[in-house]
């Protein structure tokens, strides 16, 4: 018999993580956005998120998230322009698009296809930083007309082509409902898009940096960071949040729904954060839209709904709405379909993932962390016929 192995001596060079979840970690210097937990702010690139949404516009944050800085009028657009004559799926995506209408979800769709029209883009396997810009803003401009192609055919009509006139928000809207836009929906819409554009290293950010940090490339990267971004406690918790507001159905029965989810120790969605400890900036700039979606539409219920749950989790848990919560009546007013709401919170942080990938590379070393084995120490193998 050989000797068992001696548990390893305590490594006291190498940090320990102390909280399950990487908690106490951090993962990586970023110039691209930073958040302050406890005083709830948020700033891409050092600009608060209530001026972004405020005063710009995705294209312009897409471009800041990029390059580190605002864009002068032409350099944004020369930007827009890229981003409007990039919307257009390859060949092989108008091809697949039909078995995916027909059979896929829709975040399944978008992880296929981004991953499945990877090998067709213009710049193919040129990995140099400009060919990396260029996908990262193929990447932007061709997720909403994923989804938009998407829901059109599985909903029976036909898909409308890209309009270069207009915004991203706007061609959304147009490219989803085939009806010009009104202009306060399209604003409601850019503002999303905005506040989901990125978040510091959250789950989805941590998944495509890692896959770059191989040097695998950029479409790799951003079909990790959907497939992370699915699951309900991250981007899947603004669809789970709208069919609670449905089950909800009336701000008199929040209180109740609420204290029985909490007795089965089930979560609230569109509550709690991993990072804020108070309100998150972006629930509170969608709470506002959501109301002024909701009276522009003359819909006010959801928000109303919305708010009830908001003040009985609060009372009832302590916890705040984060970004999803509010996110979902503003959709649902705008006629998203509830199943599009966590495609469109993708589309938003593409972005966002695209910039930390460029971030990774240029100063990338490969992240592998290590683990604390807690298993048994080394065993003799025992033959099949002598296992208990
Ligand atoms: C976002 C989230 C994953 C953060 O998780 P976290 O930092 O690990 O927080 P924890 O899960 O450790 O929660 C700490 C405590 O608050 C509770 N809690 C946190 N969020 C909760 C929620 N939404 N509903 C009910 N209880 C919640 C936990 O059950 C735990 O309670 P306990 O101490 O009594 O066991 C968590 O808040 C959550 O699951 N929220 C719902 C999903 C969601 O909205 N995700 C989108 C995030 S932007």
């Amino acid at each position: 018999m050989r000797p068992r192995r001696q548990a390893a001596p305590e490594r006291k060079d190498v940090p320990h993580v102390t909280e399950k979840g990487l908690r106490d970690v951090v993962a990586a210097d970023t110039k691209v956005s930073d958040i302050d937990g406890q005083l709830g702010k948020l700033w891409y690139v050092g600009y608060p998120i209530e001026d972004l949404a405020e005063h710009a516009t995705f294209e312009e944050v897409v471009y800041l998230l990029h390059h580190g800085e605002l864009p002068t009028r032409s350099q944004l657009d020369e930007l827009t322009r890229f981003l409007a004559h990039e919307r257009k799926l390859s060949p092989f995506g108008t091809k697949m698009m039909p078995t995916l209408a027909d059979t896929a979800s829709p975040m399944s769709m978008l992880r296929t296809m981004v991953s499945g029209t990877s090998t067709f883009d213009p710049d193919g396997w040129d990995e140099s930083p400009d060919a990396q810009y260029r996908k990262a803003m193929r990447l932007i401009a061709r997720t909403p007309s994923m989804i938009t192609s998407y829901h059109r055919l599985r909903t029976g009509q036909e898909v409308v082509p890209p309009n270069p006139r207009l915004s991203n928000a706007a061609n959304f809207l147009w490219m989803l409902h085939g009806e010009e836009p009104d202009p306060d929906d399209v604003k409601a819409m850019d503002v999303s898009f905005i506040l989901y554009a990125d978040h510091t290293m959250n789950a989805s950010t941590f998944t495509a940096r890692i896959i770059a940090s191989t040097l695998a490339d950029m479409f790799s990267a951003i079909t990790g960071a959907i497939a992370c971004l699915k699951g309900p406690l991250h981007g899947g918790a603004n669809e789970e949040a709208m069919k609670m507001l449905e089950e909800v159905a009336k701000p008199e029965n929040a209180e109740g729904y609420v204290a029985d989810r909490l007795a089965r120790k089930e979560k609230i969605f569109g509550f709690g954060h991993a990072v804020y400890t108070t309100m998150d900036p972006r629930a509170a700039i969608f709470k506002d839209y959501s109301r002024r979606t909701g009276e522009a539409h003359g819909d006010t219920s959801w928000y109303e709904i919305s708010e009830a749950i908001e003040e009985t989790t609060f009372e009832q848990k302590g916890l705040y709405p984060n970004v999803d919560f509010y996110a979902a009546s503003v959709y649902h007013v705008l006629g998203i379909p509830t199943d599009l709401m966590t495609p469109i919170f993708a589309l938003a942080r593409m972005a966002g993932w695209t910039a930390h990938v460029r971030e990774q590379y240029a100063d990338n070393r490969v992240i592998r962390p290590d683990s604390d084995y807690v298993g048994p120490s080394e065993r003799p193998w025992d033959p099949i016929d002598d296992r208990a």
